[in-house]
């Protein structure tokens, strides 16, 4: 079985980061890094995680004009991510750029491309938030309708609150990547997360990817919690 879990290393500095990777390695599949790590240790991170031999999922979230967003990814694929987010909000050409930019790049560098996945709706927001910047209120049609045109722009992976994964596997073609945040063991409280599933109901729902924070990171023994989740897996 490969290992789907991509711990999110949320945290603030690089030292923090590079010990808590070297800690988990053995029991997850991969690292996420998001806007607060990246924006306080830089690119450097990604290659020193990298170095390590661990997958990295660089988390920005890109949304620009096509061409901004394109050259973003281009760098990213240096860096040699495996997985990176762009917001689907920012359109279909937008996205078509953004994963000819990662075709392109990866392959003028003999390497595979990575996985270039689509945020549709964010889980911080909920109807009333949708209809205040002028979008269809239902959120479970607004994501459907994000995932559409970002599997009609090419892109090969979304990511996806838990409560959505088994309606987006009923429209979406079966080679399409779902990542889940929102996972919680039971074990844990929720904290933010407002839609939760454990680890082995979103795999059986149909996702490919489980981005676990809080419940590794905060956890008292990080690699003990990490191994948790996987063995409930099996
Ligand atoms: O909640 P947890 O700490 O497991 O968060 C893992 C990832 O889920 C975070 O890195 C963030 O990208 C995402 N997240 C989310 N919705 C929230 C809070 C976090 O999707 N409300």
């Amino acid at each position: 079985m490969r290992n789907p879990i991509i711990a999110a290393l949320d945290v603030p500095n690089a030292e923090t980061a590079l010990k808590l990777a070297a800690q988990i390695a053995p029991a997850v599949g991969a690292f996420k890094i998001g806007k607060e790590l990246f924006v306080a240790a830089g690119p450097d991170i990604v290659r020193r995680v990298r170095d390590t031999g661990a997958a990295v999922f660089l988390d920005l979230k890109f949304h620009d004009s096509p061409n901004t967003v394109a050259r973003a990814v281009a760098a990213a694929v240096r860096l040699d991510v495996q997985m990176l987010t762009l917001h689907t909000s920012g359109g279909g050409e937008m996205m078509r750029a953004a994963e000819k930019s990662a075709q392109d790049t990866a392959k003028s560098l003999g390497r595979p491309a990575p996985l270039v996945l689509g945020v549709t709706v964010l889980t911080s927001m909920n109807s009333n938030a949708l209809a205040e910047i002028g979008c269809e209120a239902n959120v479970g049609h607004q994501v459907e309708r994000l995932a559409n045109l970002a599997v009609k722009a090419g892109l090969r992976g979304l990511v996806c609150s838990p409560l959505e994964i088994a309606d987006l596997r009923e429209i979406l073609p079966e080679e399409i990547q779902l990542v889940t945040p929102g996972i919680r063991t039971g074990a844990e409280k929720a904290d933010d997360q407002k839609r939760t599933l454990t680890p082995r109901e979103a795999v059986a729902a149909g996702a490919d990817w489980l981005v676990i924070g809080r419940p590794i990171y905060a956890a008292e023994n990080p690699l003990a919690a990490a191994e948790k989740i996987l063995e409930s897996l099996k």
